[in-house]
């Protein structure tokens, strides 16, 4: 069937099952025309449209009835805002529920909290009910349209996303859609031989196909998944599972896959939600000879729930979790004919890995170079800018990137790991080794924030100069995610600098995941009393979280005052001449902003010609003073300025 026969047929069905007398109705199938042709269009690239139409118009239908009247209003606000999340403004902080707060009631009650630290966009990490035991920090899920027992109701998350709404505050959910917990419904009635649900999975009677594809597939978690597949005996067979062996993998290329989560998608957005996080979406396609990861397919597929979102709940927008390179990351937020209809935000994961790369070389070279590799995103999109998540740190140099600056990829990728476990001579790091690689040596780094940048280390030594040190590190590097532009995504406790947490060592569900130790429960007494006043002769520990929390709300007081921080602008980066300099330029029409980053321990010179033109009277907006910049300017360790005509 033609796209335009099955979106004409799809439009009949429309018009025949809503009511064009009722408002929102009217503006369903207003939508239906502006955006139906990009639906139907992707939609044709991968499935058999005669298959597809009428079962997703059915879905639609329904969904848009049971769609509460407060969010159609949502709606029509967003469509008048469509910027709202690439605002100065906007403000993230991403956090497990139960760690946070316990439940969704308890999330309701620091509600306050946030909005005081100007938190203006809450992800909630995955809430939905997943398999009892380990399940992956919840990225298992066993029934979509349930919360873990422990967390309340479905009803409970409506209630809290409405609470959140009327404090300004977006809500971002977790939609993990590469694979399903071995205890879903669907997992389950494949196993009970029910062919439908059996063609739901990748399931093979022997290793001849699962042996071909291994030849190109790499391992997410060669140390505790070895292996994409996991012989079951209950399905006798071979099914896929690229992450641990109770994640299975689902059908993409199946048709009723697809219907079933725009159906999940439907009914996350009458919650209430409005940003859906696409776990893992980079891996949804699988292709013979190829690392199965970012398949032409995945992004039709994105673009396909994207359109049909838009249509149903246009205050909604997806956030791609692509932990990528630097040249593919740009098709997520879609490219040529797919530009600004795929993901609206996706993860600067290449920025994160830099900024912590050039922190342990005192150096901004490697980091300029790879950073000017992006290409400028669809000015309708943004990216989501972070220095730590919930996962561990991948150390994705590329070789050629460490070449062109005279480095060794290999050997850099080494040295990241041993420096940010402490292991470099001098490193005060105090990260975690996740997942070693045997073949290469090469392993990745859990930990938290103040971990990695020596706070945990400088408190363990009661050095009081050391702790000085490692706090202007760490708001060197947080600024640096506050000023690049996109939505800055602070996790949770980082606002008070929380240290590792060895507790997960216990648990023997989780003691083989370092990442639990960048996951600490929210301290909050230290919380509280991080907000109040400083009292004479408070212990290092005190004042360390109170210098932490005042230098971060200083930071987002400062970028929510700043028009040019709009993410619909790009950000260039280069390194100044001295090394250790970072700067990175916004160009931005509402006024021009450089801001200046010294990376190294010692001091550096930054002179006018380094300053993309900005030359006279400035303004630094993180000391608030104002100045003449004549020749230049000095930048003291980890001095970060933003600077602005005066
Ligand atoms: C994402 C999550 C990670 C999880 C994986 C599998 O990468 O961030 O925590 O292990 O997906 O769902």
């Amino acid at each position: 069937m033609s796209v335009e026969t099955a979106q004409s047929k799809a439009r009949a069905m429309l018009v025949a099952g809503l009511d064009t007398s009722v408002r929102e109705d009217l503006e369903l199938i207003d939508r239906f025309d502006r955006y139906g042709h990009d639906l139907f269009e992707a939609l044709f690239e991968v499935y058999d449209l005669s298959a597809i139409g009428s079962q997703l118009m059915t879905i639609l239908i329904e969904a848009h009835r049971a769609r509460p009247a407060e969010l159609h209003q949502r709606d029509r606000q967003r469509i008048l805002e469509p910027d709202w999340f690439q605002k100065p403004s906007t403000i993230g902080y991403v956090c497990y529920a139960d760690l946070f707060a316990k439940n969704m009631s308890g999330i309701g009650k620091q509600v306050a909290y946030l909005e005081q630290l100007g938190v203006t966009y809450l992800h909630l990490m995955p809430v939905l009910k997943p398999r009892p035991g380990a399940n992956d920090g919840g990225y298992a899920v066993m029934d979509y349209r349930a919360l873990r027992d422990d967390l309340g109701s479905m009803d409970d998350l409506a209630a809290l996303a409405t609470k959140l709404h009327t404090s300004g505050i977006s809500l971002t959910l977790d939609l993990v859609l590469n694979h399903v917990a071995r205890e879903h419904e669907w997992a389950e009635r494949a196993r009970s031989g029910e062919k439908k649900y059996r063609d739901y999975f990748f399931v093979y009677p022997d290793r001849q196909v699962p042996d071909q594809f291994e030849q190109t597939l790499p391992e997410v978690f060669p140390d505790f998944a070895p292996g994409n597949f996991t012989w079951d005996d209950e399905l006798s067979g071979w099914v896929w599972t690229t992450f641990n062996d109770y994640q299975w993998d689902v059908n993409w290329a199946n048709p009723n896959v697809f219907c079933e989560y725009a159906d999940i998608i439907a009914n996350l957005a009458n919650h209430g939600v409005d940003c859906l996080r696409l776990d893992a979406i980079a891996f949804i396609w699988k292709r013979l000879g190829t690392t199965c990861q970012g398949e032409a397919e995945v992004h039709a597929i994105t673009q396909a729930l994207r359109q049909f979102t838009r249509i149903l709940a246009p205050s909604v927008i997806f956030k791609a979790e692509a932990i990528v390179g630097p040249a593919q990351v740009g098709a997520y937020f879609g490219e040529g004919k797919r530009a600004g209809k795929v993901s609206d935000v996706a993860y600067h994961n290449s920025l994160m890995v830099q900024i912590w790369a050039a922190i342990a070389a005192k150096d901004a070279q490697l980091l300029q170079h790879s950073l000017s590799r992006f290409t400028a995103l669809p000015n309708t999109t943004a990216w989501g800018v972070y220095l730590r998540c919930h996962d561990d740190i991948g150390w994705a140099i590329d070789d050629a990137d460490a070449h062109a600056v005279g480095l060794n990829g290999h050997m850099h990728r080494m040295f990241l790991a041993d420096y940010f476990t402490g292991l470099f001579p001098g490193s005060d790091a105090r990260g975690v080794d996740f997942q070693l690689d045997p073949a290469s040596g090469e392993r990745r780094t859990s930990g938290t924030s103040a971990a990695l940048s020596g706070i945990q280390a400088a408190l363990a030594s009661k050095n009081a100069a050391h702790v000085n040190t490692a706090i202007a590190r760490y708001l060197c590097a947080y600024a640096m995610v506050f000023g690049f532009g996109g939505i800055p995504l602070l996790y949770m406790g980082d606002e008070i600098g929380l240290l590792n947490d060895s507790t997960y060592l216990k648990d023997p569900t989780k003691a083989d995941d370092s990442r639990w130790a960048n996951r600490p429960p929210m301290k909050w007494a230290a919380a509280k009393r991080a907000m109040e006043p400083l009292e004479a002769g408070a212990s290092l520990a005190v004042s360390t979280a109170h210098r932490i929390r005042a230098g971060i709300t200083r930071l987002i007081e400062t970028r929510v005052s700043l028009p040019a921080l709009h993410a619909g602008v790009a950000t260039r980066v280069w390194a100044g001449h001295g090394q250790g300099v970072v700067v990175f330029d916004r160009p931005h029409p509402a006024g021009h902003m450089v801001q200046i980053y010294n990376v190294a321990d010692q001091s550096r010179w930054v002179s006018t010609d380094e300053l993309g033109g900005l030359t006279g009277w400035v303004r630094d907006h993180v000391s608030g003073h104002e100045f003449d910049l004549g020749e230049g300017l000095p930048v003291a360790p980890y001095e970060c300025r933003w600077l602005t005509p005066a």
